[in-house]
């Protein structure tokens, strides 16, 4: 039963205090629960179409851009998809075709880590003049081969990771965003990873992580730039995801509660479209996001680097035998 207000005035102020104090913190957790369960269950996606009839994906060709390619064609807009193999281009191009018969698909092949970024902004507006393009998933991104420390990490190993999700990241925004600005309208989502926001620290996948962080803070100063053109910015956190790339440096090979499928990725993803600035759209990620603040840094550092080592030992016993 809550005591009457003259009961708790009349309490002495140590108690008082901290007991205040709980309350408000207890009621911040309350609410913030609340409206991750609504977000999660209740809140209705945006129309992606009002953004416009176009999205453009890069790194389409697998992993979680395929997927987001698949669905958004599913939603009924006509996809860009950008990546550098034009022959798993034209195969993901025909799949979706026959997913989506209706969809409008163009097809270009880029290779970001090239040495041609300096006019890919240029290039790219004007491959897409004309398009309407709504949506904007910048996907692509790279990582180091396996772990490493900093000074161990081939030149051009890091190079092409600075050049893929630096470089390009920016460059592709810099190109669609024009358009955005003229229609006044569009949806960018940037994919970023815990590696660079979730941790404090990503030992031996230092370059990547720092190239994640950009990849954030990129995002969330364009949502603040761009909002008043009513261009919706948002930097999407992924933790790991079923693909290719986390086989390649975590041994991930297959789904499970906390790692999805590509698919179930880019569903949860697409319904945070257009709404905060930063999010982890998979369920089970924000969890584990909500835990991780929990736990002080040094041993989220110490975690991690010992993850680091361990991969990095197994490469190392991979390439003597
Ligand atoms: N998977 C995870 O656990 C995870 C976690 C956090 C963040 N992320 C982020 O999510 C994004 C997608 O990762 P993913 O796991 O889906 O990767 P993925 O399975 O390796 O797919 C990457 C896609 O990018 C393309 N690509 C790679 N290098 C390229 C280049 N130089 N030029 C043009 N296209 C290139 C690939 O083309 P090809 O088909 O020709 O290889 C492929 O289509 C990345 O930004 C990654 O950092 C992933």
């Amino acid at each position: 039963m809550v005591p009457p207000f003259h009961d708790l005035t009349s309490q002495p102020l140590w108690l008082l205090l901290p007991s205040t104090l709980g309350f408000f913190i207890l009621l911040k957790h309350i609410t913030a629960l609340a409206k991750w369960v609504f977000i999660l269950l209740l809140r209705a996606p945006k129309n992606l179409k009002n953004y416009g009839s176009w999205a453009l994906v890069t790194g389409a060709t697998d992993g979680i851009g395929k997927a987001f390619a698949f669905q958004l064609a599913q939603k009924g807009l006509n996809i860009v998809l950008v990546s550098r193999n034009s022959t798993k281009l034209k195969s993901v191009s025909d799949k979706i075709h026959a997913n989506s018969p209706s969809t409008l698909i163009k097809t270009i092949a880029f290779d970001f880590s090239g040495s041609g970024l300096d006019g890919l902004d240029e290039q790219l507006e004007k491959e897409i003049r004309g398009l309407d393009i709504g949506v904007l998933i910048n996907n692509v991104g790279v990582t180091y081969p396996s772990a490493g420390f900093f000074h161990e990490v081939d030149e051009e190993v890091w190079m092409n990771v600075v050049k893929v999700n630096v470089e390009g990241t920016a460059r592709v925004s810099m190109a669609v965003v024009r358009g955005m600005v003229e229609r006044k309208r569009g949806a960018i989502v940037n994919i970023g990873s815990g590696a660079g926001i979730v941790v404090p620290s990503h030992p031996l996948f230092t370059i990547y992580a720092a190239t994640k962080s950009y990849v954030d803070q990129l995002s969330r100063s364009l949502h603040a730039e761009y909002k008043m053109y009513g261009i919706d910015v948002q930097s999407q956190v992924p933790l790991y995801v079923a693909t290719k790339l986390a086989s390649r440096v975590a041994s991930i090979e297959r789904p499970s509660l906390f790692i999805p499928t590509p698919d179930a990725y880019a569903k949860a993803a697409i319904q945070r479209i257009g709404y905060e600035a930063r999010c982890a759209p998979f369920w089970a990620h924000s969890v584990q996001w909500f835990f991780s603040r929990l736990a002080p840094d040094s041993l989220l550092d110490a975690w991690r680097l010992s993850i680091g080592l361990k991969r990095r030992g197994k490469k190392l016993h991979e390439e003597l035998i």
